[in-house]
């Protein structure tokens, strides 16, 4: 029998969940969000972003809730950073991982980052130097499936960037379907591709389910040997500056399809539902996770009471 392939969970509500969300969420609901995603088997939980609090007002206080949270030994907490000015608050504020983002797309990256890539690549790799080493850098390249305003990104244009990445040293790479625009045809071929060229690299691939596809790419991710994954409890999220962006694949949804394929996601799922149900009161509306609502699969439900005299009838 094959060992059981162990998958390896980050979470990403509190982040790219929150960003997109239109009313204000208390420091208060998102700390004690963190602080129970954190009792719930995760290898790695994004908390928040150092960016302009005029461009993510939402994330404005992510000084208080890093500062806040209790952090359970053996969960990373992760942060994003676009630029130099966010990695010396994220340092300050003593993330476990600085999650440097750029787009794999020219277009989305001047959107979301008011910058050519060029430019973003000459400051982050600047952050790299600056960290050297202290803490762990993973790079998330957004669009890196297609982006929303160019159409197609060209695989081997989001390889390159990936390699220039790995040249400066960094631990692992995200690569991110920002709208929900992969399908697993392609998911498998950059599966592939990825560990072929950045075999000494932490791989975690981020999906969407802009499309209805998010499920079906995590599960030719993993089918093809990816065992790191981003996942949005209750299934929220999005890029406030990518045309369309809809919610990250579920967390729940994710876990409860490997756990039933037999995979090992070291989550509790039970404690995560019961978090994804009280997610509409921290919100403020419904969110579309379809576990937290259908129940697991193996959730039984009484037969009709008719059904007892059809067996007898039947019998
Ligand atoms: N943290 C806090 N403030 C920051 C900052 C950071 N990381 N980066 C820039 N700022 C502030 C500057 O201090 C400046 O403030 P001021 O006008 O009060 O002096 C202002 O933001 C503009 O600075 P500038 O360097 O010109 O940045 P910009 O306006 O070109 O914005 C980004 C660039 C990347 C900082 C901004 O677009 C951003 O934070 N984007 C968020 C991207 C994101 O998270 N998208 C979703 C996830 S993929
Ligand atoms: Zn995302």
């Amino acid at each position: 029998m094959n060992p059981v392939q162990r998958i390896y969970f980050n979470e990403v509500a509190t982040r790219d969940g929150f960003q997109i969300e239109p009313n204000f969420i208390a420091t208060d609901d998102k700390v004690a969000l963190v602080d129970a995603l954190g009792d719930c088997g995760y290898a790695k939980i994004e908390v928040t972003s150092f960016t302009s609090p005029r461009a993510i007002p939402m994330l404005r206080d992510a000084e208080e809730v890093m500062g806040r949270i209790h952090r359970v030994p053996g969960v990373e907490y992760s942060v994003l950073v676009p630029n130099r000015r966010g990695a010396e608050r994220a340092l300050e504020a003593r993330a476990d991982e600085l999650n440097l983002v750029m787009s794999a797309s020219e277009t989305h990256n001047l959107a979301n980052l008011r910058m050519p890539r060029e430019n973003s690549f000459a400051a982050l790799a600047g952050v790299i130097r600056h960290v050297d080493g202290a803490t762990p850098i993973n790079v998330s390249l957004s669009c890196a499936f297609g982006c929303p305003m160019e159409g197609d990104v060209p695989q081997g244009e989001l390889l390159r960037w990936g390699e220039r990445f790995a040249g400066l040293g960094v631990r692992g790479l995200s690569i991110c379907d920002t709208t929900g625009m992969a399908h697993p045809a392609q998911v498998s071929r950059m599966a592939e591709a990825l560990q072929k060229h950045f075999p000494d690299l932490q791989l975690t691939l981020h999906f969407h389910n802009t499309r209805g596809m998010g499920l079906a790419n995590v599960l030719a991710a993993v089918q093809g040997g990816i065992t790191r994954l981003d996942g949005s409890l209750g299934g929220l999220g999005g890029c406030p500056y990518a045309p369309g962006a809809s919610g990250n694949v579920a967390s729940e949804d994710a876990v409860h399809m490997l756990g039933a394929m037999g995979y090992d996601t070291g989550i509790d799922l039970s404690k995560l539902l019961a978090l994804a149900r009280v997610l509409p009161d921290i919100v403020g509306h419904a969110v579309p996770g379809q576990v937290a609502r259908a129940g697991r699969s193996t959730d039984l439900h009484p037969a009709p009471d008719f059904v007892a005299a059809l067996r007898a009838q039947f019998a």
